[in-house]
């Protein structure tokens, strides 16, 4: 399918979206400039709870970043040095980063090879007596399969903290990320699915004292003005964040949607284009709803880089989650790990590749894409030939 279209397509685009909402997004940025709460307050407060609402569940914590929230909800659990806490080493790096920041020790297990989430059952394996949690990170907007976690969990009395950074408004048999462990902590970053304009965070659970933990936590750790009780820090929300994303959170199903009908359409445009000898289609379990935060399909044949050169060239976006695994990364030598120790993770960080994906894309743009896609197969097939 050769294509004339030269326009770049970008990996990501906000400015369709906020220019589509740009009256509201005024209108909420007026609000607080003249309201003269720029920090916390009644929009924190009301989207906290629309938040909460969403989910399903009962308490949200807004806070400064979603590195932020998963320290927060560790923090609260009184997770520091001398502890572990369980996690894949196939992820951004902050799911590991946050735990070492407490003072604890991430120890990582393999991913499922089809779907780089957590693989549940080799978590019981790494269980030991230090272990205080298991993170779950539902990569790319999939939720980890959560029934097997969940069974281990139990039997070692342990919780679950999903990093659910990527994946707001996901679902596993029917619930909401933010209800699937015992805290779930979002992040508000721009290009997420939900992103703001700047950072912001949310920690979402149902326990109340935690919660108010956290709300303390973030401020300090003060709950009265001037009076501090434990050690916490400065990871407040502000006032235009919460406002802004206030404005976008009705949106987020329909954007949810539109992302897995443009998943269906690059699915289907491999197919028709027997790009099958070049590109591995994600992977979706029936156990829920994936909301596509990205769309990163495995390229075979050492061919992914090259790949993504030749599309850089013709003006196409694309991404590598993640290059480098978490256990061979030069800050976690101390670790001791060795290329090899997680060899599914290890193989999916040399195949990984995110097409474009964003909730205003377009059909001629995603067919320019996998059309690239297909020119540089025909052209190596011609190499090889
Ligand atoms: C899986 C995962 N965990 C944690 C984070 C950290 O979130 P933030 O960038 O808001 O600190 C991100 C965001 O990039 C993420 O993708």
């Amino acid at each position: 399918m050769p294509t004339t279209r030269t326009k770049p397509v970008p990996l990501f685009d906000a400015k369709i979206q906020n220019k589509a909402l740009l009256v509201h997004l005024e209108e909420a940025f007026r609000r607080v400039m003249l309201s003269g709460q720029a920090i916390g307050g009644p929009e924190v407060e009301a989207f906290e709870q629309e938040l909460a609402a969403y989910c399903g569940a009962a308490r949200a914590v807004a806070c400064a970043s979603g590195s932020d929230a998963l320290m927060l909800a560790m923090a609260a659990m009184e997770i520091g040095p001398g502890d572990e806490v369980i996690l894949p080493p196939f992820t951004f790096f902050a799911s590991a980063g946050s735990i070492s920041r407490l003072g604890a020790k991430p120890v990582f297990v393999d991913v499922d090879p089809d779907t780089y989430n957590l693989d549940p059952h080799q978590v019981e394996n790494k269980i030991t007596r230090r272990t205080k949690a298991i993170m779950a990170v539902h990569l790319y907007g999939q939720c980890v399969d959560m029934e097997p976690l969940w069974r281990v969990a139990e039997r070692h009395n342990l919780p679950i903290i999903e990093d659910a950074c990527q994946a707001i408004g996901s679902e596993y048999q029917g619930k909401r990320t933010g209800t699937l462990g015992s805290m779930a902590c979002f992040s508000f970053y721009p290009t997420k699915n939900l992103g703001g304009f700047g950072d912001g965070g949310m920690v979402v659970l149902s326990d109340d004292e935690w919660a108010d933990t956290i709300a303390a936590l973030r401020n300090h750790g003060s709950k009265q003005r001037y009076y501090h009780d434990r050690m916490g820090w400065n990871s407040r929300l502000d006032a235009l964040q919460a406002a802004l994303l206030r404005v976008k959170l009705p949106y987020l199903d329909k954007w949810c949607d539109a992302r897995a009908a443009m998943a269906k359409r690059y699915d289907r445009l491999i197919e028709e284009n027997q790009l099958g000898y070049l590109l591995k289609k994600p992977t979706v379990r029936p156990h829920g709803r994936h909301t596509f935060h990205q769309y990163v399909v495995r390229v075979g044949h050492d061919l992914r880089d090259e790949l993504r050169t030749y599309l850089r060239e013709k003006g196409i976006g694309s991404e590598i989650y993640y290059p480098l695994p978490l256990h061979l990364q030069e800050v976690y030598k101390s670790l001791g790990h060795q290329p090899g120790d997680f060899p599914a993770c290890e193989k999916a960080a040399k195949e990984v590749l995110a097409l474009p994906i964003f909730p205003e894309l377009t059909l001629e743009q995603q067919r320019h894409v996998i059309g690239a896609c297909a020119d540089f197969m025909r052209c190596r097939l011609r190499m090889a030939a």
